[in-house]
């Protein structure tokens, strides 16, 4: 896997995936979010991340239709990522999910599919408050084969996971016929997840890092440390590489061979979170941002996502 200077990673199978995304997971307004996208595009974003969850496939769909329709580029320039949501980590309800999300995009494929979370609720329909209430009987295997069947049936050209852990990511590869290509987990520079990363390009799993500059704008009730993005260390660093705190915080992840997705709906910060290849962070700065992992405490998501969860036991974060 390489990445140093440029925009692209290789995936496992030979896929490319470009190495700065962008993040989409809190834009739930279509008109921020077309704008977002078409400034996106226009600068040279090519990889887009949602899911189904997110409610809003539907709106970068359209944004997308006139992007090809127009011929300023065409699908297979856009990277595009979904995810099956939680009331879909069931067996049954892969195809439907996969389908119901190609619906919205507007599209015949994704480029990636990952399960969002390892463990699945009932489904009572999409509107439904009753979704994320209630753990139904799920098998990641039996799930992982009807993954499978979606590249077999060309809706999607790779298939992946998000907020597995690496037990449960083995259990997966020793029955997968398609391994996983791509583990999409939260990672910013004071939660570093390293064993996880370091199993994961063992393994050639591209790793994928959400909230990389630490969601530092989300009102977030698990949030325990304060924002690392404005740390004096990674103030410093900004002040000497002459690049911002965010610019400082994804390189650190380009240099460990992580893609990340970061959201802004800032135009300068778009400009800014893709401006990360021509630069590059000293060995020894690099260590010293090694030292501001902060542990358990500096995880951010999905605590309390579903009542009584964190007693399941494929809880992912315990492990
Ligand atoms: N797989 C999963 O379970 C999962 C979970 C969470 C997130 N995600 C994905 O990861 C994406 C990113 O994660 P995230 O939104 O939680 O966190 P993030 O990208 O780390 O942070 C986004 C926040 O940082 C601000 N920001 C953006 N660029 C900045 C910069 N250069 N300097 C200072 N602040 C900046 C944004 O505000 P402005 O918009 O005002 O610039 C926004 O409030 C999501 O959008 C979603 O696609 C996936």
């Amino acid at each position: 896997m390489a990445c140093k200077l440029h925009n692209n990673m290789v995936m496992g199978d030979g896929l490319e995936i470009p190495a700065i995304g962008l993040g989409t997971g809190s834009m739930r307004e279509e008109n921020e979010l077309a704008t977002t996208l078409n400034n996106a595009l226009e600068i040279g974003y090519r990889h887009i991340d949602t899911a189904f969850a997110y409610k809003n496939e539907a709106f970068i769909g359209r944004v997308l239709k006139k992007w090809f329709s127009s011929g300023k580029l065409k699908r297979e320039d856009v990277f595009i990522t979904t995810k099956l949501p939680v009331p879909g980590v069931h067996q049954s309800r892969v195809e439907m999910f996969m389908k119901k999300s190609l619906e919205n995009l507007q599209l015949e494929y994704v480029d990636l599919y990952l399960i969002h979370f390892p463990i699945g609720t009932k489904y009572f329909g999409d509107e439904s408050e009753d979704n994320l209430k209630e753990v139904d009987d799920f098998d990641h295997i039996e799930i992982w084969k009807k993954m499978e069947e979606q590249v077999d049936a060309g809706r999607t050209k790779a298939i992946g996971l998000s907020n597995f852990n690496q037990r449960q990511i083995e259990k997966i590869m020793k029955s997968a016929r398609i391994k996983p290509t791509c583990l999409q987990i939260e990672i910013h520079v004071d939660f570093q997840q390293r064993d996880l990363i370091n199993f994961c390009h063992k393994n050639g799993i591209v790793v994928v890092a959400y909230s990389p500059l630490g969601a530092p704008g989300r009102n977030l009730q698990n949030r325990k440390m304060a924002p690392v993005i404005n740390s004096e260390k990674i103030g410093k660093l900004a002040k000497k590489y002459n690049k911002t705190p965010g610019q400082i915080m994804l390189r650190y992840l380009l240099q460990n061979n992580i893609v990340a997705v970061p959201k802004s709906s800032r135009l300068e910060r778009l400009k800014e979170n893709i401006d990360v290849f021509h630069f590059e962070i000293s060995e020894n700065d690099m260590k010293s941002l090694n030292e501001l992992e902060g542990g358990k405490d500096a995880r951010l998501s999905f605590r309390g996502l579903i009542p009584g969860i964190e007693k399941h036991p494929e809880y992912p974060f315990e492990d």
